[in-house]
Formats: structure tokens, sequence, C-alpha cells
């Protein structure tokens, strides 16, 4: 009698440990995959050669060493996720011949310079990132148990606005636009759920406002106060419709990464209420004319300059964090991070 209340006991308290994700099942450390969707932010090589920086020099500097097609000198937030989950980094989708046993980890079809909608680059939007998962579905390389214990990154880091903001958009245009680029979204993340997901971390918006190439008229000085605000209400919409998804589920299913706390806890914006941050809004890579990072004249000298530094310059380059940049972020998100149903 005695035993079996003991064993109640530890069933009740083991049920209690297994179901911090309530009810999704629980897996080891290196035995979940993850799949990652989204821009830059998130890409680790899918952007091709020709058309996105990220594979010139200096991107890659830190880590691998060379470029890797990451926008960034070293590890991106997917990298930092991946290590948080005990994996390695999920192949790039088009690089996934390079390395057929990889496909364990997962997959990354993240494109940089894409939105939801149509963008600037004519790369996949995240409707055809997902249809490209889909297909592998179809093929079988994943099955629906394979994913019940898999992880779905989401990036949005605002390339559908950049896109618009560059042809002639007002402020109010954006407000409208910010609705349907989250109704957007949220399809797209009940289309992953449907397919199997029962956990899917998706970014909130940067604090635009703070990225270099919107701080470069006030030398790196301060932030664009508009541009966060923005940022503010683009984050203050999804959460309303994250939460509204997540208790329609039995099992909350998205799980909000807050990048306009963690950049600006990483800026340490707050210690600085004066706004004159200096190089911490410096980006370490920069155009000497105010071109892009990574640039070369038709003689292959140097269009760019890197700082001398790069361990302490949150910025790489005028939009993307280094890497020390992202390692700080993502100690800032590290909390939201432990509803992920990983055993430790
Ligand atoms: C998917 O799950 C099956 C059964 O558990 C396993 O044999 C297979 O290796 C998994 N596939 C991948 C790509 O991990
Ligand atoms: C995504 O791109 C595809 C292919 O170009 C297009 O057919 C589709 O309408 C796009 N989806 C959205 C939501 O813009
Ligand atoms: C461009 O901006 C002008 C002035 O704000 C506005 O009148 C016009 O409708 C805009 N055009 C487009 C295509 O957004
Ligand atoms: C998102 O929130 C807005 C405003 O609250 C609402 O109108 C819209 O229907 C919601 N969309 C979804 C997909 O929940
Ligand atoms: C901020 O600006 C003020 C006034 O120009 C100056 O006195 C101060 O040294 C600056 N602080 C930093 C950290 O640069």
């Amino acid at each position: 009698m005695e035993n079996k209340k003991l064993l109640v006991f530890f069933w009740l308290l083991s049920s209690l440990v297994l179901s911090t994700g309530n009810g999704f099942k629980e897996v080891e450390r290196g035995k979940v995959k993850l799949f990652v969707f989204g821009d830059s932010y998130a890409d680790t090589g899918n952007s091709p050669a020709p058309v996105s920086i990220s594979w010139n020099k200096p991107y890659g500097i830190t880590f691998p060493g060379i470029p890797s097609g990451r926008f960034s000198d070293g590890r991106v937030l997917t990298d930092y996720i991946a290590s948080y989950l005990g994996i390695r980094s999920p192949m790039p989708y088009e690089l996934k011949n390079l390395n057929p046993k990889s496909i364990k980890y997962g997959m990354n079809f993240a494109y940089g310079g894409t939105g939801v909608f149509k963008t600037q680059v004519d790369l996949p939007n995240m409707t055809t990132q997902i249809d490209f998962f889909q297909q592998l579905i179809d093929k079988n390389v994943y099955t629906r148990q394979n994913l019940s214990s898999s992880i779905a990154l989401v990036s949005l880091a605002g390339n559908d606005y950049a896109t618009y903001l560059a042809k002639n958009g007002s402020l109010e245009g954006l407000l409208a636009l910010s609705r349907s680029v989250i109704n957007q979204l949220m399809i797209n993340l009940k289309r992953l759920n449907g397919l199997g997901f029962k956990k899917i971390a998706i970014t909130g918006m940067q604090p635009l406002g703070c990225l270099p190439r919107n701080t470069a008229s006030t030398y790196y000085r301060s932030c664009n106060a508009e541009g966060n605000d923005f940022s503010l209400s683009h984050n203050q919409l999804l959460k309303q419709n994250l939460s509204t998804l997540n208790n329609e589920a039995a099992d909350p299913v998205c799980i909000y990464l807050d990048l306009y706390g963690a950049f600006f806890s990483a800026l340490q914006i707050e210690q600085n209420p004066t706004g004159n941050l200096t190089n911490q809004l410096k980006p370490c890579c920069a155009g000497v004319k105010g071109e892009d990072c990574g640039l070369v004249d038709e003689n292959g000298q140097k269009k760019y300059a890197v700082c001398e530094n790069r361990k302490q310059s949150f910025f790489w380059d005028s939009i993307h964090p280094s890497d020390v940049g992202w390692r700080t972020v993502y100690s800032a998100l590290k909390p939201s991070l432990h509803s992920l149903p990983l055993l430790k």
C-alpha cells in the first residue's frame, strides 16, 4: 500500500515535470529537429551567391572563417537556437545535397531579403519556403512522427516593410501593411501547425529605428523614435494574434521571441537615456562612402572598412547583428526558450 502511494506520488511528480510542454512529448536534448523559415536573421546559406552579399568577404570572418552565406561575421539566430537544442545547425535547404546525413537535424528554409509577400529580392517568400518543406513531407523525407518532436523557428525582420518604404510609402500605409503582413504570418503559422509542428518560435520585430541603416544620419548616435514605435505596434498586433492562436489550441503552440527587448538590452539603451550611444549603434563593417559591407570595385579594391574589435560591436553591418551581437540577443531570449519542451 505504502509502495503504491509512493508510485502514484512519483507518477504525479514525473507527469508534472514532463508536462512543462503541456502534453507535448518531451525529447532529449540532441534528439530534436529544427526547421527554420524566414529571412536573413535566420538564413545560414540559402540566398545564392550572386544575389546575396553574405557570400562575399568579410562575411563569415569570425565563424566559420570564410563566407558561408550568413549575414554576419559569424553565427546568426538559427545557430544559437540550434546550440540551445543541443543539435548542429540545420542544413540550408539549397545545400542539403552536400551532406545528406545532416537532414536529421532538420532543415533551414530561410532566405535573406524575403518576407511574407514579394520583396526587393526575387527569392522564395515564406509561403514558398513552407511549400518546399511540404514537398519533403510528401516525399516522406520527414514523417509526422519526426515532426512531433521538432521545433519551427520563424523569423520576420521587416523586409516587407523595407520594400514598401523603398517605393514611396507613407507611415499610414505602413500601419495598414503591418495588418496584412501579420495576417499572412498567422496563416503561415497555422499551416506549420497543421503540418505537425507543436512548437513554433516566432521573432518579434527588432527596434527598426536602431538599425545602423536608420541611425547613420545621426552618426550612429540615436535611434529613430518613429521606427521603434512602428516595431512596437507591429509587436503588439503580433502578440495579440499569437495569444488568440495559443488560446484556440489545446496546448500553446507559439513562443514569442522578444527581439525588441533583447536588442534594447544588448544596446544598453535604457542605461543611456541621453540617446547618444556612439559606437554601440555603429556597424563593424560599413562602406567607406555609405555603400554596403562586402563590396569591391572593378579592380577588386575594398569599398568598405571593418572595425578593429569585432567582439565589441553589436552590429555587424547596417542591418544585422554580429556574432557577439546575436550571442547577446540569444542570452536575453533564453528564458523564453525554456518553454521549449526539452529535458535538460
Ligand atoms: C523519422 O522517424 C523515423 C521513425 O522514428 C526514423 O526511423 C527516421 O530516421 C526519422 N527521420 C529522420 C530524417 O530523422
Ligand atoms: C509567394 O510567392 C509565390 C510564387 O511567386 C506566389 O505565387 C504567392 O502568391 C506568394 N505568396 C504571397 C503570400 O505573397
Ligand atoms: C506617393 O507619395 C505621394 C505623396 O505622399 C502620394 O500622393 C502618392 O499617392 C504615393 N504613391 C504611391 C504609389 O504610394
Ligand atoms: C489579429 O488581430 C486583429 C486585431 O485584433 C484581428 O482583427 C485579426 O482578426 C487577428 N487575426 C488573426 C489571424 O487572429
Ligand atoms: C553625450 O552627449 C553629451 C552632450 O553632447 C556629452 O557631454 C556626453 O559626453 C555624451 N556621452 C557619451 C557617452 O558619449
